[in-house]
């Protein structure tokens, strides 16, 4: 309620990347202010023990989380586990420190509740990003760090360059993405093809398993891949060890919304097919793989159907713009209800339930 007016009387009438910045800064504030941090934390992060799950090694005290793209250069995690996500994921970081594209570059569609994006990997570079992650956290929050390829860097030497990035930051993260599926860095979505995922995924693989607690690593694509390449992917993460997979990024898909905005279209439009893109997945790889879904999840119905149809871990991010600060910590309450009304006592009894 409270938000909406927020929302609807200043937020909204403003530049939605201006509006982001706000709402950054103000996080930021939190984040220095400690005392006020842990009690936002005490009030608003997952505590019921119904909502645990563990993934790759890692505890998360519930499953929904912040997807990548808010906190691009990892300032504010802390606030935002303080509000209820039970991990955010920092990034995309590159190795070098870019600009991204020219404004505006971050459209709301309300009428969608969707968001259209094409930022181009704004963010201050890698070891900006080591320096904001060794600070020492105030309050208990799990951080997931994104990696993607520096724009100026030719597709050939990808793979040198996602390295830089991992060996700055793999030793800092509780889990590492290797981001290959936005569609705002020119080429990049080219480098889901099996034969340069393959070499890609094999080097930062080395870097993060030579971290002293072995990060755990995952790799991100894109809602826009024909199902055979899902597959490909998913038999390629099996291959190499991987420890799972994100699903999805943001579409270049224009098919439910009239707007033509260049960029990656995300919210509830994209909500369908990610749900598609996780059911093939899971019929792929069973729990062989840790699934990660993310895309067009707004509520607690959303994230119950991610849980059901395979996801161990449920992110978002467009929802958050337009349901505002207590959205993680309203689906994590509706959740752990919900699991005591159907008589769950644990997530790991209805992961993959429903999947074929
Ligand atoms: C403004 C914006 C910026 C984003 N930036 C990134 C990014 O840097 N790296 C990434 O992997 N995904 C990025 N994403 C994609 C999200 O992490 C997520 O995969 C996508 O938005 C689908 O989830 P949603 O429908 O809940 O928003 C971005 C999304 C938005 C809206």
């Amino acid at each position: 309620m409270m938000y909406r007016f927020v929302f609807t009387q200043l937020l909204s009438r403003l530049d939605p990347e201006d509006a982001h910045h706000l709402v950054v800064g103000a996080l930021r504030l939190l984040s220095v202010a400690p005392v006020v941090k842990r009690l936002v934390h005490r009030r608003l992060a997952p505590r019921d023990p119904l909502l645990r799950v563990q993934a790759f090694g890692v505890h998360f005290p519930g499953p929904f989380g912040l997807a990548a793209g808010f906190d691009k250069d990892a300032r504010c995690a802390e606030a935002l586990s303080a509000l209820g996500f039970s991990h955010v994921e920092v990034g995309t970081i590159t190795a070098h420190a870019q600009p991204g594209n020219a404004r505006p570059r971050l459209f709301r569609l309300p009428g969608d509740r969707a968001l259209i994006n094409r930022m181009g990997f704004n963010n201050a570079g890698a070891s900006a990003a080591a320096k904001a992650l060794g600070r020492t956290r105030g309050v208990p929050a799990v951080v997931g760090v994104n990696i993607g390829k520096t724009k100026v860097v030719p597709e050939a030497e990808a793979v040198h360059d996602y390295v830089a990035g991992a060996k700055e930051l793999a030793a800092l993260a509780d889990y590492l993405v290797v981001n290959v599926s936005s569609p705002n860095t020119p080429g990049l979505r080219n480098l889901q093809a099996v034969e340069l995922l393959r070499p890609l995924l094999r080097a930062v693989k080395e870097v993060a398993d030579g971290t002293p607690k072995r990060t755990p690593l995952l790799v991100k694509i894109a809602p826009d891949l024909a199902d055979e390449d899902v597959d490909a992917v998913a038999d390629l993460a099996l291959e190499l060890g991987l420890d799972g997979v994100i699903a999805t990024n943001t579409t270049i898909s224009r098919e439910a919304v009239s707007s033509t905005e260049t960029g990656g279209l995300s919210g509830r439009p994209l909500k369908a097919r990610s749900l598609e893109v996780l059911r093939r997945l899971r019929s792929r790889v069973g729990d062989r793989l840790v699934l990660v879904s993310v895309g067009g999840v707004e509520d607690v119905d959303d994230v119950w159907e991610r849980l059901l149809a395979g996801a161990t871990l449920v992110q978002g991010y467009s929802a958050f713009i337009y349901e505002g600060p207590f959205w993680a910590w309203r689906i994590h309450r509706d959740l752990a209800r919900r699991m005591r009304r159907h008589g769950v006592t644990d997530l790991r009894e209805i992961i993959g339930r429903t999947a074929s």
